[in-house]
Protein backbone atom coordinates (compact mmCIF):
# COMPACT_ATOMS: atom_id res chain seq x y z
CA UNK A 1 0.00 0.00 0.00
CA UNK A 2 1.29 3.86 -0.62
CA UNK A 3 2.08 5.92 2.10
CA UNK A 4 1.60 9.54 1.73
CA UNK A 5 5.40 9.82 1.73
CA UNK A 6 5.60 7.28 -1.19
CA UNK A 7 3.12 9.65 -2.92
CA UNK A 8 4.53 12.92 -2.26
CA UNK A 9 7.76 12.00 -3.46
CA UNK A 10 6.11 10.27 -7.22
CA UNK A 11 4.52 13.75 -7.52
CA UNK A 12 7.94 15.41 -6.74
CA UNK A 13 9.74 15.03 -10.66
CA UNK A 14 6.69 16.69 -12.03
CA UNK A 15 7.24 19.78 -9.37
CA UNK A 16 10.67 19.76 -10.16
CA UNK A 17 9.95 19.78 -14.08
CA UNK A 18 7.69 22.85 -13.76
CA UNK A 19 9.84 24.35 -11.40
CA UNK A 20 12.40 23.97 -14.06
CA UNK A 21 10.44 25.19 -16.71
CA UNK A 22 10.00 28.24 -15.37
CA UNK A 23 13.20 29.03 -14.82
CA UNK A 24 14.13 28.28 -18.08
CA UNK A 25 11.55 30.61 -18.88
CA UNK A 26 12.47 33.48 -16.94
CA UNK A 27 15.65 34.71 -18.90
CA UNK A 28 13.70 34.23 -22.43
CA UNK A 29 10.74 36.21 -20.45
CA UNK A 30 13.24 39.16 -19.61
CA UNK A 31 15.77 39.65 -22.82
CA UNK A 32 12.58 40.52 -24.76
CA UNK A 33 9.71 42.73 -24.41
CA UNK A 34 6.28 40.67 -24.04
CA UNK A 35 5.01 43.40 -26.71
CA UNK A 36 2.69 42.94 -28.89
CA UNK A 37 3.28 44.30 -32.62
CA UNK A 38 0.34 44.72 -33.80
CA UNK A 39 -0.72 47.45 -31.47
CA UNK A 40 2.70 48.68 -31.43
CA UNK A 41 2.31 49.32 -35.57
CA UNK A 42 -0.80 51.42 -35.00
CA UNK A 43 1.45 53.35 -31.87
CA UNK A 44 4.45 53.97 -34.00
CA UNK A 45 2.39 55.31 -37.54
CA UNK A 46 0.38 57.59 -34.81
CA UNK A 47 3.28 59.03 -32.65
CA UNK A 48 6.77 58.15 -34.24
CA UNK A 49 5.77 57.92 -38.29
CA UNK A 50 6.06 61.45 -38.63
CA UNK A 51 9.76 61.97 -37.55
CA UNK A 52 11.09 58.30 -38.64
CA UNK A 53 8.79 58.02 -41.66
CA UNK A 54 6.04 55.44 -41.75
CA UNK A 55 8.86 52.32 -42.90
CA UNK A 56 11.19 53.57 -39.72
CA UNK A 57 14.09 54.29 -42.05
CA UNK A 58 14.47 57.76 -40.64
CA UNK A 59 16.93 60.20 -42.06
CA UNK A 60 14.60 63.15 -42.02
CA UNK A 61 16.63 66.39 -41.20
CA UNK A 62 14.48 68.58 -38.17
CA UNK A 63 16.73 71.16 -37.09
CA UNK A 64 20.08 70.51 -36.63
CA UNK A 65 19.63 66.51 -36.52
CA UNK A 66 18.66 63.90 -38.36
CA UNK A 67 16.10 61.36 -37.45
CA UNK A 68 17.34 57.68 -36.39
CA UNK A 69 16.94 54.61 -38.23
CA UNK A 70 14.80 52.11 -35.97
CA UNK A 71 14.97 48.86 -38.34
CA UNK A 72 15.52 45.63 -37.59
CA UNK A 73 18.51 44.55 -37.24
CA UNK A 74 20.48 47.99 -37.29
CA UNK A 75 18.62 49.14 -34.03
CA UNK A 76 19.12 45.73 -32.02
CA UNK A 77 22.62 45.46 -32.51
CA UNK A 78 23.22 49.36 -32.07
CA UNK A 79 21.42 48.64 -28.54
CA UNK A 80 23.41 45.71 -27.62
CA UNK A 81 20.44 43.26 -28.56
CA UNK A 82 19.22 44.72 -25.52
CA UNK A 83 14.80 46.16 -25.39
CA UNK A 84 15.10 47.16 -21.81
CA UNK A 85 18.42 49.92 -23.36
CA UNK A 86 15.58 50.73 -26.30
CA UNK A 87 13.18 51.32 -23.92
CA UNK A 88 15.03 53.46 -22.36
CA UNK A 89 15.94 55.64 -25.31
CA UNK A 90 11.76 55.82 -26.00
CA UNK A 91 10.69 56.36 -22.94
CA UNK A 92 13.56 58.56 -21.21
CA UNK A 93 15.64 60.01 -24.06
CA UNK A 94 18.83 57.91 -23.51
CA UNK A 95 21.11 56.54 -25.82
CA UNK A 96 22.94 52.79 -25.94
CA UNK A 97 25.92 54.24 -23.76
CA UNK A 98 23.46 56.26 -21.37
CA UNK A 99 23.80 59.97 -22.72
CA UNK A 100 21.19 61.87 -23.81
CA UNK A 101 19.75 61.80 -27.38
CA UNK A 102 19.06 65.08 -29.13
CA UNK A 103 16.01 67.04 -27.36
CA UNK A 104 13.70 66.61 -30.92
CA UNK A 105 13.30 63.24 -30.08
CA UNK A 106 10.71 63.21 -27.10
CA UNK A 107 10.70 62.06 -23.69
CA UNK A 108 7.87 59.80 -24.31
CA UNK A 109 7.41 59.13 -20.69
CA UNK A 110 6.80 62.33 -19.97
CA UNK A 111 4.30 62.62 -22.63
CA UNK A 112 2.27 59.61 -21.21
CA UNK A 113 3.54 56.87 -23.46
CA UNK A 114 3.60 53.66 -20.92
CA UNK A 115 5.70 51.13 -20.68
CA UNK A 116 3.16 48.24 -22.45
CA UNK A 117 3.01 50.57 -24.90
CA UNK A 118 6.49 50.79 -25.26
CA UNK A 119 6.98 47.18 -24.99
CA UNK A 120 4.68 46.89 -28.04
CA UNK A 121 6.34 49.57 -29.94
CA UNK A 122 9.47 47.16 -29.54
CA UNK A 123 7.94 44.71 -30.46
CA UNK A 124 6.71 45.70 -33.85
CA UNK A 125 10.34 47.53 -34.55
CA UNK A 126 11.74 43.50 -34.10
CA UNK A 127 9.28 43.17 -37.04
CA UNK A 128 10.47 46.09 -39.42
CA UNK A 129 13.18 44.90 -40.93
CA UNK A 130 16.01 47.30 -42.88
CA UNK A 131 15.20 45.55 -46.79
CA UNK A 132 11.33 46.83 -46.13
C1 LIG B 1 9.58 65.07 -33.30
C2 LIG B 1 10.29 64.04 -33.99
C3 LIG B 1 10.36 62.65 -33.39
C4 LIG B 1 9.32 61.88 -32.97
C5 LIG B 1 7.84 62.19 -33.01
C6 LIG B 1 9.91 60.63 -32.52
N1 LIG B 1 11.26 60.67 -32.64
FE1 LIG B 1 12.57 59.21 -32.12
N2 LIG B 1 14.13 60.38 -32.65
C7 LIG B 1 14.02 61.61 -33.24
C8 LIG B 1 15.34 62.10 -33.55
C9 LIG B 1 15.68 63.43 -34.22
C10 LIG B 1 16.25 61.12 -33.10
C11 LIG B 1 17.78 61.16 -33.16
C12 LIG B 1 18.28 61.75 -31.89
C13 LIG B 1 19.77 61.79 -31.85
O1 LIG B 1 20.44 61.42 -32.82
O2 LIG B 1 20.32 62.22 -30.81
C14 LIG B 1 15.45 60.06 -32.54
C15 LIG B 1 15.97 58.92 -31.96
C16 LIG B 1 15.23 57.83 -31.56
C17 LIG B 1 15.77 56.61 -31.03
C18 LIG B 1 17.24 56.33 -30.80
C19 LIG B 1 17.83 55.70 -32.03
C20 LIG B 1 19.33 55.68 -32.05
O3 LIG B 1 19.86 55.44 -33.15
O4 LIG B 1 19.98 55.89 -31.01
C21 LIG B 1 14.74 55.77 -30.81
C22 LIG B 1 14.80 54.35 -30.27
C23 LIG B 1 13.54 56.48 -31.18
N3 LIG B 1 13.86 57.72 -31.63
C24 LIG B 1 12.28 55.95 -31.10
C25 LIG B 1 11.12 56.69 -31.31
C26 LIG B 1 9.80 56.16 -31.09
C27 LIG B 1 9.49 54.73 -30.71
C28 LIG B 1 8.92 57.18 -31.32
C29 LIG B 1 7.43 57.17 -31.15
C30 LIG B 1 6.91 56.74 -29.85
C31 LIG B 1 9.71 58.34 -31.71
N4 LIG B 1 11.03 58.01 -31.69
C32 LIG B 1 9.18 59.56 -32.05
C33 LIG B 1 12.85 62.31 -33.50
C34 LIG B 1 11.58 61.89 -33.19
Amino acid sequence: MLSKSTLAAARRPALIALVAGLTFAAPAFAAGVAGDAHTGRALFLSHCAVCHKANAAGGIKLGDTTSADLQAPGLESQYHENDALIKRAILDGEDEEGGQLDKIMPRWAKKGLTDAQANDIIAYLHTVKTSD
